[in-house]
C-alpha cells in the first residue's frame, strides 16, 4: 500500500509511521507527506527521512473545494492510494471524503465517540473520566466519526493536567497508529454496516 500522510504541525505521529514503515516486513510505504501549513515541523521530519514532502497552503485557495482538489491531485501524482491523517487540522469537503472513502484514516486523542473535536484532554479532565486514550478510525464527512479500527486506553491520574494527560495519550498514539495501519495494509479490515471488522492474523 502506498500511503500519503497529511499533517499540519509537529508530526510526532508521522515520525512513528515513518519508523514503522522502515521495517522491511511492514506492508505499507509512505510516498508523500503533505502539510497545509508551510511551517509544520513534520515536513522536516519527512525530509530527513528522505520522503517527498511539500506544503499546500490552504490560505492560497479561496474555497475549500479547490484546496481539496489540489490536495487530491498531489496525492495521486505521488502515487498514494491511501491516506493517513496525522494531526491534519483542516476539515475536508464531502467530495474529498467520498473520493477517498475507506481509503483514509485518522488518529484522534480520545476514546471515540467520547470527546470529538478540539481541547480533548481538558474536556476529559473536566468530565472526570478515569480512562482516556486514542482512536484510529476511517474518515467520514462528520468530524471524528467513522468506523473504528483500533483504540488504546490510558489512565487519567488525579493530578493530571492537560499537558500530562496529552503526553500519556500521545505515547499510546505512537504505538496505536502503526498497528492500525498494519491491520489495514494487511487487508485485515472490512467495513460491514459501517463497523470495522478485523480478521484474525493468518497462521
Ligand atoms: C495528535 O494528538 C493527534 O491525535 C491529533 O493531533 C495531534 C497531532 O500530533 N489529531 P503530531 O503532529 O502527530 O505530533
Amino acid at each position: 500500500m502506498k500511503v500519503g500522510v497529511l499533517i499540519s504541525g509537529r508530526g510526532s505521529n508521522l515520525a512513528s509511521l515513518i519508523e514503522a514503515c522502515a521495517a522491511p516486513d511492514f506492508p505499507a510505504e509512505i510516498v508523500t507527506v503533505i502539510s497545509n501549513n508551510p511551517g509544520a515541523k513534520g515536513l522536516e521530519i519527512a525530509e530527513k527521512a528522505g520522503i517527498p514532502a511539500r506544503a499546500i497552503n490552504h490560505r492560497d485557495f479561496a474555497k475549500r473545494d479547490t484546496f481539496d482538489a489540489c490536495l487530491s491531485e498531489a496525492l495521486e501524482e505521488a502515487g498514494a492510494d491511501f491516506i493517513c491523517n496525522a494531526g491534519f487540522m483542516r476539515i475536508l469537503t464531502d467530495g474529498f471524503v467520498e473520493k477517498w472513502w475507506n481509503r483514509q484514516i485518522n488518529i484522534h486523542p480520545s476514546l471515540l465517540p467520547a470527546f470529538k473535536g478540539l481541547n480533548v484532554h481538558a474536556r476529559a479532565i473536566e468530565a472526570g473520566v478515569r480512562i482516556s486514550g486514542a482512536t484510529v478510525h476511517y474518515v467520514r464527512p462528520e468530524m471524528d466519526e467513522g468506523p473504528i479500527i483500533a483504540q488504546a486506553a490510558v489512565p487519567v491520574m488525579m493530578d493530571d493536567t492537560e499537558e500530562t494527560l496529552a503526553a500519556r495519550v500521545l505515547e499510546a498514539e505512537h504505538k496505536l497508529y502503526p498497528l492500525a495501519l498494519r491491520l489495514v495494509a494487511e487487508g485485515r479490515v472490512r467495513i460491514v454496516n459501517e463497523r470495522a471488522v478485523i480478521s484474525p492474523a493468518p497462521e
